[in-house]
């Protein structure tokens, strides 16, 4: 099990955007992954379309050591994706919350998670406070999605000094990823400055500006069920092989199958309740040749 934060010192760069693309991505894959809100804002829990639930983060940071375990596993939620679930998060979650910058790596060792899931993807607030440091000591990897922009690169280098310093036994940043991409001399510029100032860990799949993940968090869709032929789909697709050493092909494939999948279930949700039946009733025989089969 991977264990990754999201995470950039800055607000509106697409961490959350990030994180619950790559999660639906990753689990339309095959993987079984937990993604934790651990941003007061609560955004992945609506992007994921599962709102705030109780319990949810903040509640395990408040549980002593000996608690916290069972209720992070009591805090976990399905989502409409059968390989995803989340630990949402709720607006009174603050830095205060947070007593011991390793509860949430202890809580999540002694839980077992290892045993559900394949990746865990903790999305952050803007900042580098407690609630940030929990995510770090409790990770192995973090990713920064970063816009090309001037205070944002020249802040990623500050940003990663001060992880070392507050976190020197947590993940570190191994790979950054360029977020708002356009083909445009200025952003490819701050791209060759990003490459060498963190060589090698700047992924070479930038996800470009879609207006997409806006109508997809607006619509409740998930974005490669409803638009995987978009621009923003594709390029989340090609990222995920590139962070993940997926195979694009296998990842394209999944994709369209549980998107088809998607579609048909969807045609005969919209049969059956034009009928005025749904759910249908299977009938007896249907299902004793299913199992025989
Ligand atoms: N590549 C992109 N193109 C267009 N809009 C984007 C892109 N990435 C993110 N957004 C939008 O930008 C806004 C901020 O993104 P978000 O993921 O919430 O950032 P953060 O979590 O870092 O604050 C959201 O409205 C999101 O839909
Ligand atoms: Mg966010």
């Amino acid at each position: 099990m991977k264990i990754i934060s999201i995470l950039n010192h800055k607000g509106g760069v697409g961490k959350t955007t990030f994180t619950g693309s790559v999660a639906q991505a990753l689990a339309l894959t095959g993987y079984r992954v937990l993604a934790i809100d651990n941003d007061s804002q609560h955004n992945l829990s609506s992007l994921l379309n599962t709102g705030v639930r109780q319990p949810n983060i903040l509640d395990v940071y408040r549980a002593a050591d000996g608690a916290a375990p069972k209720l992070f596993l009591g805090a976990v939620v399905k989502t409409g994706l059968p390989n995803l679930h989340i630990v949402t998060s709720c607006g009174g979650l603050i830095d205060g919350a947070v007593g011991d910058v390793y509860h949430l790596k202890h809580t999540i060792e002694t839980c077992g998670l290892e045993r559900y899931y394949d990746f865990v993807l903790i999305d952050n607030a803007p900042g580098l406070d407690k609630l940030q440091a929990a995510a770090v000591n409790a990770c192995h990897e973090v990713f920064v999605p970063t816009e090309l922009r001037q205070f944002a690169v020249d802040g990623l280098v500050e940003m990663e000094r001060t992880l070392k310093n507050r976190c020197p036994y947590g993940g570190r940043v191994t790979r950054i990823i360029p977020n708002f991409y356009r083909n445009i001399r200025r952003h490819n510029t701050f791209l060759a400055a990003l490459n060498t100032m963190f060589p090698g860990r700047v992924a070479s799949t930038c996800i470009p500006v879609d207006p997409v993940f806006d109508e997809v968090v607006t619509e409740g869709k998930i974005l490669f069920l409803h638009r995987l032929y978009s621009k923003g789909a594709a390029s989340y697709i090609k990222l995920v092989h590139e962070l993940f050493m997926l195979d694009e092909e296998n990842v394209w494939d999944s994709m369209s199958n549980k998107r088809n999948e998607h579609i048909r279930e969807q045609a005969r949700e919209r049969f059956f309740r034009r009928a005025g039946s749904w759910p249908p009733i299977v009938a007896q025989d249907e299902e004793e040749g299913d199992e025989h089969e």
